[in-house]
């Protein structure tokens, strides 16, 4: 298993590049089983949990090819109806397959999927307004079979704006008969994507980014070529590193709508943003201010997925914040590695409190998931001395090269792998 290697204190400066969406990918690659015919997807990072997208649709029947950022989806046939465990278990997204399956083959055999250790994750809301659309679904332990005879429209009121739910739900109603209509529905930048690539294959679906969705259930859809929007979570991240480790730094390829709910709090920590179409200037202060209160949200509220990544930069903010957890009951296992490094991190309940601190020192952390582990790099980036991160594969789901795309910027970090960080903590702790 690879590691992740920072010697800390340097200062970032020049331009980072931001990848396509992860969890904009993810459902897509799954709304191509919809499609008789070659998507074309463009702007699509190179990811273990895009790779693992692409396993499950290979196994299904389709062909894909990657040309650079670009897939290409053949999915004129799909011979499987089952998805194997392991498949399931390498990602939450996996459980989007199955609105996607129900409408292709009319019959589905899946397993709960996995992801990251954030909380239970229920997937009731998917299953139930499933269930509502017409698929017959029975549960044995953890393998469910799911059958659609007779898809047509429903009324689904969810009671929660499940993002994965709401995905679900476009995509079993795309192609059923009768209108669907979504309330309170999740109103992610990435169920606008979805809907977007979906539309242009000819389905009709409407009001994806606000509350209420409708959509039409449309007979058949036709292939496209689609481009990914930009992940705002590796934008927030890269905000995140230049407010603790770069005087002024450039990100470019940002959406600034899709950052609207983080921006306020970076401009509480001190930093000016100035936006120039799609590139984001971020000049930070001498020392970061305090934010008073974060709360995760639902869209447009502030991200659970930014949640981590602001407090490796707010733990040597001056004063004390306060970030409340919303989304995920037990998404503050990074706390415990980041205060490795010298961060002082309370948690009480559901609620994290960060004391300003003035240096972070190099420490010896683990990922314990994909956005915990990306704030460790960046603590790792801004602590004195040198940092080993293990347990890389979490970042590696959602975060493509990202020891290069700081290396670019004036970062000493590299990737080595377990051998050589064994052989590393061998000679220092005899040379200790
Ligand atoms: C998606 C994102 C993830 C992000 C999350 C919240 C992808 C691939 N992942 O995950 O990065 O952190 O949205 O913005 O897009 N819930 C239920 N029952 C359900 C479904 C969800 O109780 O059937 C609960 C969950 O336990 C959680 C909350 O609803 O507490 C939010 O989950 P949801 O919006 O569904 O997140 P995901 O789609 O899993």
């Amino acid at each position: 298993m690879e590691k992740i290697v920072i010697n800390g204190g340097k200062k970032l400066q020049g331009e980072i590049f931001v990848h396509g969406a992860k969890n904009s990918v993810l459902p897509i690659l799954a709304a191509t089983l919809l499609i008789k015919g070659v998507s074309i997807i463009h702007n699509v990072p190179d990811l273990t949990d895009v790779d693992a997208s692409v396993k499950i649709l290979e196994y299904l029947g389709a062909k894909v090819k990657r040309e650079g950022n670009t897939l290409i989806v053949d999915a004129c046939e799909i011979t499987e109806n089952t998805i194997p465990e392991e498949m399931m278990r390498e990602m939450r997204s996996s459980i989007i397959f199955l609105g996607s399956l129900l409408s292709r083959t009319k019959e589905a055999y899946i397993c709960y999927p996995g992801g990251c250790d954030i909380g239970i994750r229920p997937i009731d809301l998917h299953l139930s307004s499933l269930r509502k659309l017409g698929a017959v679904i029975t549960e044995n332990g953890s393998c469910l079979c799911c059958k659609n005879a007779n898809c047509h429209g429903a009324k689904i009121i969810l009671t929660f704006p499940s993002v994965g739910a709401t995905e679900n739900i476009i995509i079993a109603a795309a192609v059923s008969k009768g209108k669907t209509t979504i309330i309170n529905a999740a109103r992610e930048p990435e169920i606008s994507d979805l809907a977007a690539f979906l539309n242009s294959c000819g389905a009709k679906i409407f009001g994806a980014g606000e509350g209420t969705i409708e959509i039409e259930g449309v007979d058949g859809l036709y292939p496209c070529t689609h481009t990914i929007i930009p992940d705002r979570v590796v934008a927030a991240t890269y905000m995140s590193a230049a407010a603790l480790c770069a005087d002024e730094l450039i990100i470019k390829n940002i959406r600034s709508q899709h950052l609207s709910p983080v921006i306020p709090a970076f401009m509480e920590m001190g930093c000016k943003l100035y936006i120039d179409r799609n590139n984001l200037k971020v000049v930070s202060p001498k020392r970061l201010k305090r934010v008073r209160m974060i709360k995760t949200m639902p869209y447009p509220g502030f991200p659970t997925d930014c949640q981590s990544v602001i407090m490796a930069a707010l733990t040597k903010a001056s004063g004390t914040t306060v970030i409340n957890e919303s989304i995920f009951e037990s998404r503050f296992k990074h706390i415990s590695e980041l205060n490795r490094f010298g961060a002082d991190i309370a948690v009480n309940d559901r609620s994290a409190i960060i004391n300003g601190v003035k240096n972070l020192y190099g420490a010896n952390v683990y990922c314990t998931d994909l956005r915990g582990g990306a704030s460790m790099v960046i603590a790792a980036l801004a602590a004195e001395g040198k940092s080993t991160i293990g347990d890389i594969y979490h970042i590696n789901r959602g975060y493509e090269n990202i020891e290069d795309n700081f290396a670019l910027i004036g970062a000493d970090i590299k990737r080595i792998s377990d051998e050589k960080a064994k052989e590393n903590e061998k000679t220092e702790q005899q040379e200790a």
